[in-house]
């Protein structure tokens, strides 16, 4: 190797090491100015081929290999009620799909109701569930907790990785819980596949509404309703912009966030939220440990009680529990009346929950295709 080779090469070298980071620091956690949120999320949620190009320069992938494959190519099964699309079901339309499934197949969804219930397993990864904004179907069922079990009551459950939802809404018409019925708790929607996507969802429930139960999440502008428990789950996920409804009549509960073990890395980041509704309602409940639970620079109506926070009458989980609460706005997020075990992070605490880090957004997570 000749000396100009050399220079080439530490060129070359020099060039590769130095290349900016393409999400500088500045631009990394999620703004407290609501108006510059949207530039965030396009610098933080690039387009598939955006991504391929940048990786290209930078001699690096920040995909996983495994979905940078299955992008490469992508089916569309269309489904309509109606008989004009390829099928009049989503039950149908998943059913096509062949097992062991490598490639990103939307399944198109038209207008209307569709009365299923319906569970997608592990061997069906990289599904992504579109709608229009404008025609947003419902998926509806009426399971419940005495008839299935809490998480087999779910409307939809999707237990494969790479799921994507858009404008969809997730509902169990199951009734309220009166107290009186045994098993009334019904869940919308168990996410419990890894790197999963919702954006521009609804979910509409009760009692556990959404089972945000494992894996790595993220919720856009989405809208959740329930009474007791309505994001409950062992999930590492970032709810952004989204709203939170309680319809509860008593008591309420939004989170009931699942973390036991001190290994276990999962939480809830509420980031940019609305809460709004009724009942008496609270942030959320140690049902279990060591529950893990931010909001963010979130609204918080008077329904919110004003210690904010139960340990579920378990004083013993006031030093387990973690509770956090960060430049927050609304006559619910007065600090002054909270329980002793929930805290006001400094910035420094509340940094890991304000980015795309939390749930490694930059190895996997996309935007919504753009189809019309
Ligand atoms: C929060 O949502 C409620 C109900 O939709 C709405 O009236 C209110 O303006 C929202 N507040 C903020 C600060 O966005």
């Amino acid at each position: 190797m000749h000396l100009g080779a050399v220079t080439t090469l530490l060129l070359a070298l020099q060039f590769m090491i130095f290349i900016p980071t393409v999400v500088s620091d500045k631009t990394k956690h999620i703004p407290s100015d609501t108006s510059k949120l949207d530039a965030w999320i396009a610098t933080n949620i690039r387009e598939y081929q955006q991504l391929i190009s940048e990786s290209k320069k930078d001699l690096h992938s920040p995909l996983d290999p495994i979905l940078v494959a299955a992008e490469a190519e992508v089916n569309v099964i269309k489904v309509r009620k109606d008989g004009t699309g390829d099928f009049k079901t989503i039950t149908d339309a998943l059913n096509s799909i062949p097992k062991g499934n490598l490639k990103r197949t939307v399944i198109w969804i038209g207008g209307g109701e569709y009365w299923e219930k319906i569970t997608i397993d592990r061997s069906k990864p990289f599904i992504t569930m579109y709608a229009s904004a404008a025609d947003m179907p419902s998926i509806t069922y009426e399971g419940t907790a005495f008839k299935y079990g809490t998480v087999d009551s779910a409307t939809v459950a999707v237990e494969s990785d790479y799921f994507m939802a858009v404008n969809i809404a997730f509902v169990n018409s199951a009734p309220m819980p009166d107290g009186k019925r045994v098993g009334a708790q019904a869940v919308a929607m168990r996410i419990s596949g890894d790197k999963a996507a919702f954006h521009n969802c609804m979910f509409i429930g009760f009692q556990d509404t959404l089972c945000d139960d494992r894996g790595r999440h993220f919720f856009k502008g989405c809208q959740i309703q329930g009474t007791v428990d309505f994001i409950f789950g062992d999930g590492k996920s970032l709810y952004l912009n989204t709203m939170i409804q309680s319809v509860a009549k008593g008591v309420g509960v939004i989170t009931a966030q699942a973390r036991e073990n001190v290994a276990d890395t999962s939480g809830f980041a509420f980031v940019h939220c609305n809460i709004s509704g009724s009942g008496d309602t609270y942030l959320g409940r140690a049902w279990r440990l060591r529950p893990r639970v931010v909001f963010a620079y979130t609204y918080m109506g008077t329904l919110i009680n004003g210690e904010g926070w139960s340990d579920n009458l378990h004083a013993d989980r006031d030093k387990t529990v973690y509770y956090g609460e960060y430049m927050c706005k609304g006559p619910g997020a007065t600090p002054s009346g909270r329980v002793k075990f929930a805290k006001l992070l400094t910035d420094e605490e509340a940094k890991p929950f304000l980015s795309m880090t939390y749930i490694n957004g930059n190895k996997w997570l996309l935007p919504p295709p753009n189809y019309v």
